[in-house]
């Protein structure tokens, strides 16, 4: 007889068949009622043991965290809570579980304690459930790309070019830290390193997604990257996970449709698949909610905010008209901003995007069209702006209680235009030689986006730490694991 998944059992309907079942104990109740859990579900099953017919010396190895091989007879249940349950009539424990130190303990613990114990942190229904999310989330964001007619591809993870200008990278190196070669001039000679040159991992896979949009029409990479800014916020990561797709002849306008029906459809998907998880988060809001004063508590619930975003058009917003907003806005009256919005060109701090998305909109925002010095060399500079007032055509996306979730762009196609850009931005032609040949063989309007894998998971779970919405958080001064 081979083991089933407890999510099986749980639906199918007991005939007093025999099972056998593998999973952790998650509570040993009254010496009579194990619950357990092999993260197939939330949920535990009832494993209902007769005391008088198991030796003492074995039950007492049923401790909590414990992994056990049960087999018994699934029956409808005696108890209230579950539909089915397993009457026990033989228990192997697998192996050896230390009772006393087992973190995991069957009470609540402080995400803070749980981050400090990441590999055992999805034994709690909050980390299974999330991570159950996050796995359908990628699963459901291949299917949105592969129904759509896009190509997957792997964009490389070691670059040689920094021009993407995202973020402070981390360099890629075999050379002896304390004896490096050197050059005349005391540099260190890369020329000696592996690769023969100055490499980092990477911080965008958009460059080469370019190169295959421009071949094969529609791309996505989904892949890590690697950012080494010093931010230690709730929303930042030094290594995290992007959706990057490329559209050859697709402009800004498509572009923020694609965005739209992507993040749609993948939210609905978990909406139908996922459930059981996201009740249960939704309810464990709920009860965080409760500690808050009433003027801070959310006015929708989890789903209720999936479902909002699923069904209503996100609000499309210029730079320009986003700025008079803040501008006339009263926390830019009262000087309640910390950075207050005096001028056109200035950069969005994410007090400001919080700002319209959660009080004035109060929905998802895409703002377009930044003026071009706050933007990357590669993104299309608008016709016809005025001289001074330079915009791009960018995009990002928005969401409530999250900010941005998406970066993109229409990418410029024609080559003087951006040989100037990079020549008024110190970028070297030679490094980017591959890139230039894209705007000098068959070039066309393209365009794409990232986004932020970790933060749309956040906004779907409900939680407010991006460390505790990936398996292992790399943040400054922590690479525990
Ligand atoms: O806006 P970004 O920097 O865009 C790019 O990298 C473009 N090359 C994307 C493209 O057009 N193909 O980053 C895209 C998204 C952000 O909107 C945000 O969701 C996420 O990546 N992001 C981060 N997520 C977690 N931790 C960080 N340090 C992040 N930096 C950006």
């Amino acid at each position: 007889m081979t083991s089933k998944t407890i999510a099986s059992l749980l639906k199918t309907v007991a005939k007093s068949q025999d099972i056998e079942i593998k999973g952790w104990v998650r509570t040993f109740r009254a010496n009579r009622f194990i619950a357990l859990n092999d993260g197939s579900t939330l949920q535990n099953i009832q494993c209902v043991v007769d005391f008088d017919k198991m030796e003492e010396a074995l039950l007492k190895r049923v401790t909590t965290g414990a992994a056990l091989h049960i087999k018994g007879q699934l029956i409808e249940s005696q108890g209230k809570g579950q539909s089915v349950e397993i009457a026990v009539t033989s228990i192997t424990v697998l192996g050896d579980s230390d009772p006393e130190t087992y973190p995991i303990q069957p009470k609540k613990h402080s995400f803070e304690f749980l981050r400090e114990n990441a590999h055992l942190r999805t034994r709690t229904n909050t980390f299974s459930a999330v991570m159950r999310l996050r796995s359908t989330l990628s699963f459901a964001i291949h299917k949105y790309f592969n129904d759509n007619g896009f190509y997957h591809m792997h964009t490389p993870i070691i670059t040689g070019s920094d021009a993407e200008g995202a973020g402070e990278m981390f360099r890629v190196s075999n050379l002896d830290a304390k004896n490096p070669p050197l050059n005349e001039d005391d540099t260190v000679n890369y020329k000696e390193d592996f690769f023969g040159k100055e490499t980092n991992l990477t911080v965008s896979g958009q460059l080469e997604a370019e190169t295959y949009a421009m071949s094969l029409g529609k791309v996505y990479t989904f892949g890590p990257t690697f950012r080494a800014e010093n931010s230690n916020t709730s929303r930042h990561l030094a290594e995290f996970w992007m959706i990057e797709p490329e559209v050859a002849f697709m402009d800004l306008a498509g572009n923020m449709d694609l965005a739209e029906d992507f993040m749609k459809s993948v939210l609905r998907y978990v909406l139908e698949h996922n459930r059981e998880d996201l009740e249960f988060l939704e309810q464990r809001l709920l009860d965080e909610e409760k500690t808050k004063p009433q003027s801070e508590r959310s006015e929708m619930s989890l789903i209720e905010k999936i479902n909002f975003v699923v069904d209503n058009n996100f609000k499309r917003v210029s730079y320009t008209e986003a700025i008079d907003i803040l501008k006339n806005s009263n926390p830019n009256k009262k000087k309640q901003f910390k950075y207050i919005i005096d001028k056109w060109g200035a950069d969005l701090q994410s007090e400001h995007e919080r700002f319209l998305v959660e009080k004035h909109f109060k929905c998802p925002v895409i703002l377009f069209d930044y003026p071009a010095n706050i933007k990357a060399f590669y993104m299309r500079l608008n016709d016809n702006t005025e001289p001074g007032r330079e915009t791009v055509r960018a995009m990002d996306i928005l969401f409530p209680g999250i900010g941005e979730m998406v970066g993109g762009s229409q990418r410029e196609e024609r080559l003087h235009v951006l040989k100037e850009k990079m020549k008024a931005l110190d970028i070297s032609e030679e490094e980017l030689w591959w890139y230039l040949d894209l705007r000098k063989y068959g070039t066309a309007v393209h365009s794409g986006f990232g986004l932020g894998f970790e933060r749309l998971v956040m906004f779907t779970t409900g939680m407010g730490n991006i460390r505790d919405v990936i398996p292992y958080p790399r943040t400054p001064q922590n690479a525990e694991f």
